[in-house]
């Protein structure tokens, strides 16, 4: 008996089903009607992707990681928190200055950097200086890191500057008030390919920032990826996660979604 002909509409459906399983287990990337759309707006890189081969080196799926990730950011975000950030920063510095080693923040999923600019200037500021500062920036999507590795305060919705506060300024701005990072800042930033749930090729780390990430992530990777965030953190240290993000469990609040990890 004759077959009737493929449905193309749906073979594309169950190919993009079927790169969005892989995606999941992939990335930890949860079904969302923000990442549907995605998918279908990528509808030829999704037809490049092999479902039983996803690897995050693979050009095919790296593409498509950058495609459907989201990468809404700016500077100074949730100032509230930012605020409490810029408070809490102070002590740990000289903690870390007076045992005679360095000062390293991590923003885990750092779109084009801006938070890491952000924590970089906060650290800059309350210390006047860069050095034994590394701020380390970790993300999937390559465009948006190629972005943070040069400096560039990506323009945005309105004015970029415009919820930063005024002593942050000279880091982040120009004598003319334009965006610009200080130099000494710019140095102390690296950025790096990663995924999240792969673990964080870094330990040691003084404050963690992971905000607006764990959002998009299913239960099970995000458990994940919080547990590999508190293995990183020196004891003593500061876990930033997203205002709507669940408590990580063991750590001390300190408000605006902001966690220390007891002493060891
Ligand atoms: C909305 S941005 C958050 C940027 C910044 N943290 C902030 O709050 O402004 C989310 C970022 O998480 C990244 N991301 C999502 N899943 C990831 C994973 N498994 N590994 C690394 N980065 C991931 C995305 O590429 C995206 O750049």
């Amino acid at each position: 008996m004759a077959r009737a002909p493929a449905d193309p509409a749906a073979i594309a459906a169950a190919r993009e089903a079927a790169v969005a399983a892989a995606l999941e287990s992939l990335a930890g990337l949860a079904p969302s009607s923000v990442l549907s759309a995605r998918l279908r707006r990528a509808a030829p890189l999704v037809a490049a992707c092999d479902p039983a081969a996803a690897d995050v080196a693979d050009p095919a799926w790296a593409a498509l990681l950058d495609a459907v990730t989201v990468q809404e950011t700016r500077l100074y975000r949730h100032p509230s928190q930012a605020d409490r950030a810029g408070a809490l920063l102070p002590p740990i510095l000289r903690r870390a200055r007076e045992a005679g080693r360095g000062f390293r923040i991590l923003s885990a999923g750092c779109a084009t950097g801006e938070e890491a600019f952000t924590l970089a200037a906060q650290a800059m500021h309350a210390e006047a200086s860069a050095s034994g500062l590394e701020v380390l920036g970790l993300d999937l999507c390559r465009p948006a890191l190629a972005s943070a590795a040069q400096g560039v305060i990506a323009p945005g919705l309105g004015d970029p500057l415009g919820l930063v506060p005024a002593e942050l300024r000279p880091w982040l701005a120009d004598a003319e008030g334009s965006p610009r990072l200080h130099p000494a800042l710019h140095r102390s930033l690296e950025f790096r390919r990663a995924n999240l749930l792969e673990g964080l090729g870094a330990t040691g780390l003084d404050v963690i920032f992971c905000r607006n990430v764990l959002i998009y992530l299913t239960d099970t990777a995000r458990a994940r990826v919080v547990d590999s965030l508190i293995a990183a953190l020196r004891p003593g240290g500061l876990l930033a996660l997203g205002p709507s993000d669940r408590p990580p469990a063991g750590l001390e609040s300190l408000g605006e979604a902001i966690w220390r990890k007891p002493d060891a």
